[in-house]
């Protein structure tokens, strides 16, 4: 049975959740490697509609291990609150683990991206403010608390005055914000430590049993390619990498053993938060795709910005990723739009090129050369094989496929399990 990695290619936002839901019904051992509750992975299935910061996708079938593996950042409230809310909904929690070398998003992560969002003024990078960039900072100085730091009080009391020694001198000097307490934030992690303690697990061991036993492995991505800390639009994008080298690393699972990797891509763009993005629609276009597809952040509410699908980006993404494969999400979506636009090349400074820009300068300049495709002008939300998708949709795919060099798996017409064209078997 193989490994296979879930990563969006674009900038978040692409439909994991719904992919891993679905592939989850045959897998063993579904885990999350990056990020943290700035990410919201919707899932409608048959036991509801659901919005998953932290546990990963797979908790829908009760045979998977679900695993929030070490490379994700945790805030313990936000955790437990899902939780909570699953099990309320009659969703089985019991066998989820959390790694025991995850770091967690304390109480100080949130203020500072609060207080540094605040600071970067006009040059805003628009986090989610849910303290992920302090918490992965603070996990590059080694200032980090881990979740196996909840397993002994006294030493997690010795190690968080120190850091907070460091913080509120931060907070009261540089900032001018009143310290943060130290008994108050201790207080509420012994709670959540008592809450966490049965899930927390070293759990990169359990995924080393599993593929002895050689379970299905899925990994589940979050955010997007072009938000990578070093691939992505830098500053512009998030604190961990949501490429298939973050699984390796978030997941703690070697290379080598990885064997299929599935991009997530819609059929046209959205990105939450400021930065390039060369095909943004500003225009009616734009604003009648947000309507129909709902393009509101799950995490933060706020509208995305629209744009038609970006091919340079893309296969920039298919190739960083090692891509065995694709999903196309949100072909429906189209099914009012008269004409489709896809974005082959970039125009900058007066010339034609045709790979992605490191640098955000020259990405803001990049001028879109854009392609004209017909719409398919009908509904096909019940469409579930490729063959009866109406010919436009069937090129608009095949047309993308192309322009990647990587072969589309799937199609999805529609938000629930069931609303997926199946092109080529995933695993
Ligand atoms: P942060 O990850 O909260 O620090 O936000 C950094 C950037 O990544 C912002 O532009 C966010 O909007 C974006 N971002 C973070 N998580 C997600 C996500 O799950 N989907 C889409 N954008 C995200």
């Amino acid at each position: 049975m193989p490994v296979l990695a879930i990563v969006g290619g674009q900038w978040g936002d692409e439909g994991k959740g719904k992919v891993v839901d679905q592939l989850a019904e045959k897998a063993d051992v579904v885990v999350r490697f990056s990020g943290g509750d700035n990410a919201g992975h919707t899932v409608i299935n048959h036991l509801g509609e659901f919005k998953l910061h932290l546990v990963p996708a797979g908790i829908f079938s009760s045979r998977v291990l679900c695993v929030i593996g070490n490379g994700v950042v945790i805030n313990p409230a936000v955790l437990m609150s899902e939780i909570a809310g699953l099990n309320k909904s009659g969703v089985d929690t019991s066998k989820l683990a959390i790694s025991d070398r995850a770091h967690l998003v304390m109480p100080y992560h949130i203020l500072l991206d609060e207080l540094e969002e605040k600071s970067r003024a006009g040059k805003a990078l628009g986090t989610t403010k849910r303290g992920i960039g302090p918490a992965f900072a603070d996990k590059a100085s080694r200032l980090g608390i881990r979740t196996c730091d909840l397993l002994d009080k006294a030493a997690l009391k010795e190690r968080l005055a120190m850091v907070l020694e460091g913080k509120n001198t931060l907070f009261t000097k540089v900032y001018g914000v009143p310290p943060v307490s130290l008994d108050e934030i201790y207080a509420k992690y012994c709670e959540y430590a008592d809450f966490l303690f049965p899930f927390i697990k070293d759990t990169a061991a359990l995924l080393d049993h599993a593929l002895e036993k050689k379970q299905l492995v899925i990994l589940e991505g979050a955010q997007g390619a072009l938000l990578d800390p070093d691939f992505g639009t830098y500053p512009y994008g998030t604190s961990s990498s949501p490429l298939t080298a973050g699984a390796c690393l978030g997941a703690g699972i070697a290379p080598n053993r990885i064997d299929r990797v599935l991009g997530i891509f819609k059929v046209y763009c959205t990105r939450v938060g400021n930065g390039p993005m060369p095909t943004e629609l500003l225009d009616e276009t734009g604003q009648k795709i947000r309507e129909i597809a709902h393009e509101y952040g799950t995490t933060t509410g706020r509208p995305r910005r629209i744009g038609w699908f970006d091919a340079v980006a893309a296969r920039f993404s298919c190739r960083i990723n090692g891509l065995t494969g694709v999903a196309l999400t949100r072909l429906d979506v189209f099914d009012t739009v008269p004409t489709l636009k896809i974005c082959t090349g970039y125009e900058l400074n007066g010339k034609r090129i045709d790979y992605f820009p490191a640098s955000v300068a020259e990405l803001e300049k990049c001028k879109p050369i854009y392609e004209e495709l017909p719409g398919w002008g009908k509904p096909i939300t019940d469409v579930r094989r490729f063959k009866d998708l109406p010919g436009e949709a069937q090129k608009y795919v095949r047309r993308i496929e192309e322009l990647m060099g990587c072969p589309v798996n799937m199609a999805c017409c529609g938000p629930s399990r069931e609303q997926v064209i199946q092109l080529k078997p995933v695993i």
